[in-house]
């Protein structure tokens, strides 16, 4: 059974984005038994839905799911076999608390797709919510073929 986690800041915007794509994704590939989960560097928004803005992206595209932010916690880097971050802050922050022998299984998101950041778009507009989607679903798509090759 494989698993991914996706990070972000505040696991509220674009981490649970990331989250309602691969999960739509897996549901589309019949992947019934790939976990799938997203998490903060950041507690501030714990317990806390995902931003409407990111809602109403996933709901546009059929990928909405019942979200509370929470922190990454150190079990993660156990149970995860992948954990993949949206920004070199979120990828710098995860790697400070890591053990050094589970490091391998972190990487940003976009190398699905050949590298870079997923901005931030709290400060953004909904212009920025769709670019978010846009920049994800193919990089996970990538992931998930990656993963599902094994
Ligand atoms: P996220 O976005 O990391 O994609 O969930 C943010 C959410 C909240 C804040 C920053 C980014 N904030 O500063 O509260």
């Amino acid at each position: 059974m494989a698993s991914v986690l996706f990070v972000c800041l505040g696991n509220i915007c674009r981490s649970p984005m990331a989250e309602g794509i691969a999960r739509r994704a897996a549901v589309r590939r019949g992947w019934n038994d790939l976990v799938i989960d997203s998490a903060g560097t950041s507690g501030h928004h714990a317990g806390e839905p995902a931003d409407p803005r990111t809602v109403a992206v996933l709901r546009r595209f059929g990928a909405d799911f019942p979200h509370r932010a929470r922190p990454v916690v150190d079990a993660d880097f156990e149970r995860f076999d992948w954990i993949l971050a949206m920004d070199d802050d979120n990828l710098a922050g995860l790697r400070a608390r890591c053990p050094p022998l589970r490091a391998g299984r972190l990487a940003l998101v976009l190398e699905g797709t050949g590298g870079g950041h997923v901005a931030d778009p709290w400060y953004g507009g909904p212009r920025d919510f769709d670019r978010t989607w846009e920049v994800l679903e193919p990089a996970i798509d990538a992931w998930l073929d990656r993963i599902q090759r094994g």
